[in-house]
């Protein structure tokens, strides 16, 4: 079977490339904003600028040309903050570019697609423990694009033969190796680890949270456990006739800001204390995913720790630094 990853040159993408190699032809397409070349070896690589209109042609002739059965649409710009400063930005690129692709599949009669979402789309959760059925509150332009893309997809998987997924990412980590790591410092290990690096302290965004020891909560998924959902995704969208679902992927047990740099501080053998500063505006307090489903539906169960992420992310950064 041939898969078309979208945005396969990114942090995320590479990693689901990487393993879906090892059982299918895989093609990438990126436009390389922020996806990197040198993370993709032996797969076919199309620079396609998915925002624009004459994409939809060029994503049909690769669909055609490589017999694609299952897409993976992964291109998307992801900073919270950023999203904020751009809204239109942020609702064009994130919109448009899952239309061009739905209209292409949609005309080359793909049947199957997996839509990065994100957990940013339950906003600040009421209750610790999310699930699918909860309600959708997005607090930033960047969530509110990711739920309008699943609607999108809700849509179109109802008025066509396609069937969709959306998995509802939590909070991303680690690395499969230094190659493919997360070069952008934006999320509490990468920038803890940028702080080490360069001999200041890690922050925790406040420490008087209503949680066991006061800082944020969160669920910490290796990045390799991700990349496996997608491919469990995609055995799933195989056998079911269910045509839409959104999906939480996160492990179902929580991590605080505090547990999580007490293990960086430990692995990477340095001594700076992390430093409490105040809180960081529209953080919740805990965001822990309901795992139900995925477990149930996928038969999928990570396996790794947030030792392992921790571990695996600082010795990327040590490698990349040289
Ligand atoms: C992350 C994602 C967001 C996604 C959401 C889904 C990033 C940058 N953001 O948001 O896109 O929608 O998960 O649940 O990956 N913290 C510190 N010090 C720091 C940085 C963070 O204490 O230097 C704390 C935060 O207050 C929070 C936790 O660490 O409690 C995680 O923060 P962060 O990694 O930024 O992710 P989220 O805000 O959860």
């Amino acid at each position: 079977m041939s898969v078309l990853v979208t945005g396969g040159a990114g942090y995320i993408g590479s990693h689901i490339v990487r393993m879906l190699q090892q059982s299918s032809d895989v093609i990438v397409v990126d436009n390389f904003s922020t996806g990197r070349r040198e993370r993709i070896t032996d797969v076919p690589i199309y620079d396609i600028d998915l925002a624009a209109d004459s994409s939809v042609r060029e994503v049909r002739l690769v669909l055609r040309r490589h017999d694609v059965r299952a897409v993976i649409h992964m291109a998307a710009l992801k900073q919270v903050g950023e999203s904020v400063e751009q809204p239109v930005r942020y609702y064009r690129e994130n919109t448009q570019t899952l239309a061009h692709v739905l209209e292409a599949m949609e005309a080359e009669s793909v049947p199957l697609l997996v839509f990065s979402s994100s957990a940013a789309v339950y906003g600040s959760p009421a209750a610790d423990l999310v699930s699918e059925e909860d309600e959708t509150k997005p607090v930033n332009p960047y969530g509110s694009s990711k739920l309008m893309g699943e609607w999108l997809v809700r849509d179109v998987a109802k008025a066509t033969s396609i069937r969709a997924v959306s998995l509802r990412y939590f909070n991303v980590a680690g690395a499969g190796s230094a190659e493919l790591a997360d070069t952008v410092p934006a999320n509490l290990i990468t920038l803890a680890i940028d702080a080490l690096a360069r001999g200041s302290a890690p922050k925790i965004f406040g420490d008087d949270y209503d949680t066991p020891d006061g800082s944020g909560v969160r669920d910490y998924v290796h990045v390799e456990d991700l990349a496996s959902a997608h491919i469990a995704a995609i055995d799933y969208l195989s056998k079911t006739h269910e045509s839409y679902s959104a999906v939480n992927v996160g492990t179902g047990t929580g991590a605080s800001v505090k547990e999580v740099l007490a293990e960086l501080v430990e692995v990477s053998g340095s001594t700076i204390e992390p430093k409490v500063t105040e809180r960081r505006a529209g953080d919740p307090a805990a965001v822990v995913a309901d795992a139900t489903r995925i477990k149930e539906r996928f038969e999928w169960t990570p396996t790794h720790s947030v030792r392992d992420m921790v571990e695996s992310a600082w010795s990327a950064q040590l490698h990349a630094e040289g």
